[in-house]
């Protein structure tokens, strides 16, 4: 018998604008689309001629619908001890009344705002009044230092910067307003104008005739209708780690991306309006975006805002907390948080007394869901635990259980099938496709499905050749992996410097750049290493120039803060070790690849193309003095 699973994927690859042309009338249009799919652009342009507003369709339509009263967004925040509902009206008249704040600066249809947030509700009322005036949000993750945030303001150049005077992190309050006033210092493109909400844990000093409060921002702000925008207008820019230090600026369009994201809503997680979803991630990542704002909104369910972390604000029964007190039905997260709740509460003790009734599913994703964690969760919760795989660049996910369609036995290790739109294909070297079960690139053939990226920011030549130009007719992914005989997906790696920390998406060679730029270092490398609770972690390899005068413990601790300082965070950079050479092939590549099996404690074999065995032994003997691989 075919399963709707089978019926559905079927169909939206053999007739894909039926397909989306049926998903597209659960939007509403302010001109409906005559046609569907455009093949004038190789990846697909959908909805060509459709008029809407994404605003409208997260908001206003919910309220004229006679949703007002609910709740549209829960915020809880336990690093202020805050909980607050603010239901679908209210949303509506806070987020109409700062498009018409940020008119009055102003920002008007297809200008840039870039939001610089913690996890407030603020950030969301910026982002969908940006979506309401058919100006383009960028948002970026407050773990960023200052020369990421000008890196992005140079490329997004933005009339408006919003921010916070802080975020508040487990043992410390993180002053927003000193980085974004050196991010702008930085920067080529100067904000003309900068929104801050002072937030009462830490204020901030304004800059005369740049910068207002929130507050004043507001004040007398008439509020502003949805404007108008064609299908294919970008809604946002988000950045994400590419291979050097100058990110790729992701562009969404409306469209698309409405008619995808309310699809997956019914399909994937299987959440009806009125229901509550729970994504413990950051708006200033592709699964907030999506998860914690647009897609919760689109189908008029209810959003949890969460500040707060999965251990530590107070303890690891955080997020069973979060789940009963606002009956979630779903919640979504990235493996690593798990595996920090595992850690602390091993027999999940703390699960006791919370009333978990109305919750069905949890899903993951962000990095590969390691099987004894999600067995873990499984044996605790009694539940679909879902893996499903995507990207910042696909906007939804490629491959998952789709509960919404009936949920097909899992495998472990695989985020199952893929999803309906998503032709997804291994390929060899060559671009054949593999056997079935041998590893190699997995890509989708094009077009692309609704929600995927339009393009890059500025960058149309980059976003070919990044993702188009290497197999003909499909988009490459990045990741390595296979499929099977049961036609389930199993992604493996990345096939380029990509390393996965806690579920965020950092660039080694951006590292390796900023580690070079330090004045005693002549080479270096930066390899992911396996790490127990976030999956990976960045750990560099300096190799130091001649005569220098400091011991190698300064430089490398030097070289950490020079991270911290100029990525972020984030980025978890906490180790590095000076060596006396790198091993590199005889043209001169260095071994990342080999370093790596080699503190992962993995078996390794000598590369045919190495120049001189020797410094491996030389690396092994580093490693195992830091205490990485078999000692
Ligand atoms: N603003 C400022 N700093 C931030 C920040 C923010 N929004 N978010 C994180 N940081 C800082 C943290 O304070 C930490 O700094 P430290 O080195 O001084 O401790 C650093 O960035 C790394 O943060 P994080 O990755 O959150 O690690 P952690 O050690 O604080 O917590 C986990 C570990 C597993 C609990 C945490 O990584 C987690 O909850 N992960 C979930 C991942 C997730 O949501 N991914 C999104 C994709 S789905
Ligand atoms: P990001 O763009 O930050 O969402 O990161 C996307 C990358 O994370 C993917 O290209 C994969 O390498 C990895 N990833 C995301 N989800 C999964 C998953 N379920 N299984 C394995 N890898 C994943």
């Amino acid at each position: 018998m075919t399963s709707r699973y089978d019926a559905a994927y079927r169909r939206s690859l053999a007739d894909p604008e039926g397909f989306w042309g049926e998903a597209a009338r659960a939007i509403d249009w302010v001109a409906a689309p005559t046609r569907v799919l455009d093949r004038d652009r190789p990846s697909g342009r959908w909805f060509p001629d459709g008029v809407l507003n994404t605003c409208w369709n997260a908001l206003d339509r919910h309220v004229a619908a006679g949703r007002g009263g609910q709740a549209a967004l829960v915020w809880d925040s336990p690093v202020t001890g805050t909980v607050a509902r603010i239901t679908y009206g209210e949303l509506r008249d806070r987020v109409a009344v700062f498009a018409g704040a940020l008119a009055r600066l102003g920002v008007g249809k297809g200008d840039r705002v870039v939001v610089y947030m913690p996890m407030v509700p603020e950030a969301v009322v910026a982002m969908l009044a940006c979506a309401r005036l058919g100006a383009i949000h960028s948002v970026v993750f407050g773990g960023f230092a200052a020369p990421e945030l000008a890196t992005r303001l140079d490329d997004a150049t933005p009339k408006v910067v919003v921010s916070a005077s802080c975020g508040i992190e487990v043992n410390r309050v993180v002053a927003y307003k000193p980085l974004l006033d050196r991010a702008i210092e930085l920067a080529t493109a100067k904000p003309a104008h900068c929104v801050i909400l002072q937030r009462p844990q830490q204020a901030a000093t304004l800059v005369a005739g740049r910068d207002l409060s929130w507050e004043d921002a507001i004040a007398g702000a008439a509020p502003h209708a949805c404007v108008p925008v064609a299908a294919t207008d970008p809604l946002y820019i988000l950045y994400t780690s590419g291979t050097t230090g100058q990110p790729k600026g992701i562009v969404r369009d409306n469209g698309g991306h409405a008619v995808a994201l309310r699809w997956s809503m019914a399909n994937i997680y299987a959440v009806e309006p009125g229901e509550t979803m729970f994504t413990a991630s950051d708006v200033g990542w592709v699964v907030g975006h999506s998860y914690i704002v647009y897609a919760p909104l689109l189908t008029g369910a209810t959003t949890v805002l969460y500040e707060g972390k999965p251990v530590g604000t107070p303890d690891a029964g955080a997020f069973w907390r979060v789940i009963a007190d606002h009956r979630a039905a779903v919640m979504f997260t990235a493996p690593t948080a798990f595996r920090a709740i595992k850690r602390e509460d091993p027999e999940g003790r703390l699960l006791a007394g919370h009333d978990l009734s109305r919750f069905r599913a949890l899903f993951l994703a962000g990095e590969r869901a390691d099987p004894p964690t999600v067995e873990w969760a499984q044996e605790l919760l009694k539940l679909p635990i879902i893996d499903h795989w995507w990207q910042t660049e696909t906007g939804w996910p490629i491959a998952a259980n789709c509960m919404g369609l009936g949920l097909l036995p899992v495998k472990a290790g695989s985020p199952t099938r893929a999803v309906p739109g998503w032709d997804v294909r291994c390929l060899d070297a060559a671009g054949e496709e593999a056997k079935r079960g041998d590893v190699g690139a997995l890509a989708m053939r094009l077009p692309l499905p609704p929600g995927a990226l339009a393009t890059l920011w500025n960058a149309e030549d980059r976003f070919r050749q990044a993702y188009l130009a290497a197999f003909p007719g499909y988009y490459q992914t990045g990741d390595a992996g296979f499929v099977d005989d049961d036609a389930y997906i199993h992604v493996m790696a990345r096939t380029d410097d990509i390393i996965n920390v806690a579920g965020h998406r950092l660039s080694t060679g951006a590292m390796e750049e900023v580690l070079a730029g330090h004045p005693d270092v002549a080479e270096c490398a930066v390899i992911g290493v396996a790490d127990e609770l976030k999956g990976q972690v960045p750990l560099g390899l300096l190799v130091l120039k001649a005569g220098v005068g400091r011991s190698d413990a300064e430089v490398a601790k030097e070289v950490v803060q020079r991270v911290r300082d100029r990525i972020g965070p984030v980025a978890a950079f906490k180790t590095a070790v000076v060596v006396q050479r790198l091993p590199k092939t005889r043209s001169g590549k260095i071994l990342r690849g080999t370093m790596r099996a080699i503190a992962d404690g993995q078996e390794w074999r000598m590369p045919a193309t190495i120049d001189d065995p020797a410094t491996l032994q030389e690396i092994g003997a580093a490693l195992s003095g830091i205490g990485y691989g078999r000692g």
